[in-house]
């Protein structure tokens, strides 16, 4: 497997004298700014990341991209080319936020993951189940019906990322059994179904923080870590960033 990705989501935090200095300190980070780390911020503030991280080795992601690939009148929306435009390098696709407030469906998502891909980014598709669905012993069919927004990219590069809605910003982690045994059924499932090569990067998110970050990287199942609240802090990020 290629080395490990980690992404930092900061979702709707940021303002841009905060943004500033946090990058400084991401910048000056050695273990953070390094290839194989991003930032996904909010959009208004993607530009302001994409300046700080010119010339460093820190990928910019976006947090969503409109379905609609083609400009035109889509009042509100920020379409793919717009992201790859500023430099964006990875976009999150369904995360499991937009799923519960936006209602983003199947359909959405392929043609939003066609339209990262068409502008030439890699989508990180988000999948993950509920507390309800894996008391109910759905986790393998909810996360299988999840992945087949992938047969819209089918062969492209992507990357797929687990992050159980219960773990969410809830402290709660998935044990690292659960975290291996569904990220080796997400990786046959896209091996078989979805046209992945060996070196699919299946992204953990959940609650990882500096303590327990190195259990969880040092999983072979697991291709990095899409982190939440830690990525608002360098020293909990950099030690994220470390242990991958
Ligand atoms: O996308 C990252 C995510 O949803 C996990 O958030 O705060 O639990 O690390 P958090």
């Amino acid at each position: 497997m290629d080395s490990k990705l980690v992404i930092g989501n900061w979702k709707m935090n940021g303002r841009t004298a905060a943004n500033q200095a946090l990058v400084a300190g991401m910048l000056a980070d050695a273990d953070i700014n390094r290839a194989g780390v991003g930032i996904a911020a909010p959009d208004i503030y993607l530009s302001q990341l994409a300046t700080m991280l010119q010339g460093s080795q820190i990928a910019v992601a976006a947090q969503d991209a409109s379905r609609f690939a083609a400009d035109g009148a889509f009042t509100g929306e920020t379409s793919a080319a717009m992201l790859a435009d500023i430099g964006c390098r990875y976009v999150l696709v369904g995360h499991s936020e937009r799923r519960q407030y936006f209602a983003e469906d199947n359909a959405a998502l392929s043609a939003k993951l066609q339209a990262v891909v068409a502008a030439g980014m890699v989508p990180v598709l988000c999948v993950g189940e509920t507390l309800a669905q894996r008391e109910a012993g759905q986790v393998e069919a909810v996360i299988g019906q999840q992945l087949e927004a992938l047969a819209a990219i089918n062969g492209q590069h992507y990357v797929v990322a687990y992050e159980p809605v219960w773990a969410i910003g809830t402290g709660k982690v998935a044990t690292i059994e659960q975290i291996d045994e569904v990220h080796k059924q997400i990786r046959a499932v896209v091996l078989q179904c979805y046209g992945a090569s060996d070196s699919i990067r299946v992204l953990y998110g959940g609650s990882v923080k500096a303590d327990n970050a190195d259990a969880i990287l040092s999983l072979a199942s697991v291709g990095g870590a899409l982190v939440g609240g830690a990525s608002l802090e360098v020293n909990g990020f950099g030690k994220i960033c470390q242990a991958a």
